[in-house]
């Protein structure tokens, strides 16, 4: 039974073959990148990086030739590029006869929700249902690794800036996501046709997790809830592209219209266990430095 897993260069990639190499043996494993000259301590673990690149329907059929299971790791681009390269993979997935997809989509996939990317992933999502593939659809919710991103500025000036207004949202860590794509695709079959909604142990205000991280880091650090315009100006500053700085902002909108403030079993049903909450994770990752 082999199981292949896409963008295994990228973080949530990574984090997911790691775990899935403590499931079962390296031999029935196989890692697709769109560049395999950076997997080579893939390759030092004995498991077989094949090219691939949602671009490439053809190489991608190549790189699914002989797969049982494949965990498709969504792409980073604008709206209309991925909803073409997410449908180019499910196609050449089914072509070279992958019996069962397991996609990272979001939590609350809607064409209409104020963050902008939840339109791919709806998309994405019809597109494996009408396919007739097996499948088993990931809604992560969003990562806790990104509230890190905010801390040194928080550190700088004493404001945690977002704005996030009082909304809460799920977050919950990109390795415990990984983990379950890797405990689904160990064993599919068990997962058939399922959609699970992947979040944390609580929704989580941004007064709170400034407050977690002035408490892990002894600095006095508030909450200072940004205008979206200031905030949009603030992701164009960092160099990101428009579509980014519509769909990142457009999380908060979308969180204070009630989005993402719902807290599923899931995670822990396939953790086993709880996934980490924010507090610990903030707390661990400040900690390390
Ligand atoms: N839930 C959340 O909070 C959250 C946050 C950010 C992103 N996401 C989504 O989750 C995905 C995984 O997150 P991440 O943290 O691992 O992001 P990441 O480190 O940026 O990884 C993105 C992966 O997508 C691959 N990719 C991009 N274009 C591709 C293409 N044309 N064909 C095949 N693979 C392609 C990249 O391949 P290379 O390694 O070759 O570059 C990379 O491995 C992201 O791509 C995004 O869709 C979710």
């Amino acid at each position: 039974m082999k199981k292949l897993i896409t963008g295994a260069t990228g973080h949530f990639g990574a984090l997911a073959l790691a775990h899935l190499s403590t499931l079962v043996p390296t031999s029935e494993i196989v890692a697709s990148a769109r560049n395999p000259d950076k997997a080579a301590d893939i390759r030092a673990k004995g498991i077989e990086v094949r090219k691939g690149d949602f671009d490439d329907q053809a190489l991608m059929e190549q790189a699914f030739t002989g797969i049982d299971a494949a965990l498709i790791v969504s792409a980073e681009a604008d709206n209309e590029t991925r909803i073409r390269q997410h449908r180019t993979a499910i196609t050449a997935a089914k072509n070279a006869g992958v019996k069962h997809v397991i996609y990272t989509s979001v939590i609350d996939p809607r064409a209409d929700s104020g963050f902008t990317y939840a339109a791919i992933h709806a998309d994405t999502e019809a597109f494996i249902k009408q396919s007739g593939l097996s499948y088993t659809i990931l809604r992560n919710s969003f990562y806790a690794d990104l509230l890190l991103g905010g801390v040194p500025h928080a550190l700088e000036t004493g404001q945690y800036a977002a704005p996030a207004g009082d909304a809460g949202i799920t977050y919950i860590p990109r390795t415990d996501l990984a983990e379950i794509a890797a405990i689904v695709l160990a064993n599919p079959a068990k997962h058939t046709n399922k959609t699970y909604d992947l979040t944390g142990t609580k929704a989580i205000t941004h007064s709170e997790i400034a407050a977690i991280i002035a408490s892990a880091t002894g600095k006095n650090i508030a909450f200072a809830d940004l205008p979206n315009d200031v905030y949009q100006g603030i992701l164009r500053s960092l160099g990101l592209p428009e579509h980014a700085v519509i769909a990142i902002s457009g999380i908060y909108l979308a969180a204070k219209n009630g989005d993402y403030n719902t807290v599923s079993k899931d995670a822990a049903t396939l953790l086993g266990r709880p996934p980490q909450s924010v507090e610990d994770f903030l707390k661990q990752a400040l900690n390390q430095g």
